[in-house]
């Protein structure tokens, strides 16, 4: 790793912004400086969790995570359990990223835990919750289409006032186009999701991210790691692979692919999906999370991506009868009937929530709305879905938009 000091972080080291044991504010996250962040690199949300954290230009020799079942404040000497993180960095810009992932925890359990090194300090004190390994009611909160402009970190506020355990998020996120100049959206976007998505109860919500188009450098067709530098480097939640299952509970399953940035949606991909939708046929929510629209609500139904989808994954999805799938890249709110075989169906058959405008300016909509579409608009939101929600153990998925009011509803049938 390389162990430079940019005069900046310099700065920001004497100043001791977020940083060392004086801080207990986990709202302490420094522009360029440091991020503490959420996901998961194994399949099973109960009993893990990875721990990302970023510094530019420090040196940390030994950087780790300190974690416990109890809050210690500004004393992270005092947490009982410590990982080591493994750590890269990206060329040329003295960002260093690190990663551990805490293994064997309880399900359904509250964790604090600190991120970084002996001799340089740690973050303040953050607290996680692992996922229930039941069928209990789940919240969790999806879009995608973001970027870095003002109504982002206002979405991402309504998002946490609602206390989901996860998000999902459906691609071209920073919009950093796989342009290693383009950290600075990174840091910003960091900084936003640092700062807003801390739920009432305290909570940081960890994420799980299907890459755009806007992730890699070109927009569309096969790509190597070298193009698609932030997504994965950021978070690497399946080393360099962009397609990958997680799951929630006994009765969540969510499958995130790649509509074709860096692994084209047939071949090796659709024979995973296959082999993913058959090992958890029996799982009673079956969700995908992906960016390009198999049911685009702006863009031609006929256009590329959304044909290479219908082509490749929509026999699948019907055959295994996908219970939702969530779709962006077309910077709207939509809601598509429930369909299956290209028809409308009353039972057994997949509802698209999309369209991603989760802060990205949104795009006019045609007056004419496709056939398939039930419910449509220009508006900036995204969606909160509850699964296994009160006495009848139902499905809601409801879009909210920048007021942090419901814009659309659609309750499933028991
Ligand atoms: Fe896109």
């Amino acid at each position: 790793m390389k162990k430079t000091m940019t005069s900046f972080t310099i700065l920001i080291g004497l100043l001791g912004l977020g940083f060392g044991t004086g801080s207990c504010d986990p709202r302490d996250s420094i522009q360029g400086g440091f991020h503490v962040y959420l996901t998961w690199k194994s399949e099973d949300t109960s009993r893990t969790m990875t721990v990302l954290f970023i510094d530019a230009g420090r040196t940390m020799n030994t950087p780790v995570v300190r974690y416990d079942t109890e809050a210690r404040g500004t004393e992270p000497a005092l947490y009982r359990h410590e990982v080591k993180a493994e750590s890269w960095d990206f060329e040329k810009t003295g960002v260093h990223v690190h990663s551990a992932e805490l293994k064997d925890l309880t399900p359904g359990a509250t964790y604090f835990f600190a991120a970084g090194d002996a001799d340089v300090g740690f973050s303040a004190e953050r607290k996680f919750r692992t996922i229930p390994n039941d069928s209990s009611p789940l919240r969790f909160v999806v879009g995608g289409d973001m970027d870095v402009n003002e109504s982002v970190p206002q979405l991402l506020q309504h998002a946490a006032a609602l206390e989901p355990q996860f998000a999902l998020i459906g691609g071209d996120i920073a919009r950093d186009n796989g342009k290693i100049s383009n950290f600075p959206k990174w840091d910003m976007w960091l900084k936003y999701w640092g700062e807003k998505m801390l739920t009432p109860q305290g909570f940081t919500v960890p994420m799980v991210l299907a890459v755009g188009n806007h992730e890699v450098d070109g927009l569309f067709g096969t790509r190597a790691f070298a193009q698609a530098p932030f997504f994965i480097g950021l978070f690497k939640q399946n080393g360099e692979k962009t397609y990958f299952t997680r799951t929630f509970g006994a009765d969540t399953v969510v499958h995130v692919l790649d509509t074709g940035h860096i692994f084209s949606h047939g071949g090796k991909q659709r024979d995973w999906l296959f082999g993913q939708l058959t090992k958890h046929v029996s799982t009673k929510n079956r969700f995908a999370l992906y960016h390009i629209p198999l049911y685009p609500s702006h863009r031609d139904f006929n256009s590329m991506g959304s044909r290479k989808g219908r082509d490749q994954w929509l026999p699948l999805f019907d055959l295994f009868g996908l219970t939702a799938g969530f779709e962006s890249h077309d910077h709207a709110l939509k809601r598509t009937k429930m369909l299956q075989q290209g028809r409308e169906v009353s039972a057994g058959g997949t509802v698209y929530f999309g369209d991603g405008a989760w802060g990205i300016h949104p795009r006019v909509l045609s007056a004419a709305r496709p056939w398939y579409v039930a419910s449509s608009s220009a508006t900036r939101h995204f969606w909160v879905v509850d699964v296994n929600e009160g006495a009848q153990s139902r499905n809601s998925y409801r879009a909210i938009g920048m007021d942090g009011k419901v814009l659309d509803e659609y309750i499933a049938a028991p």
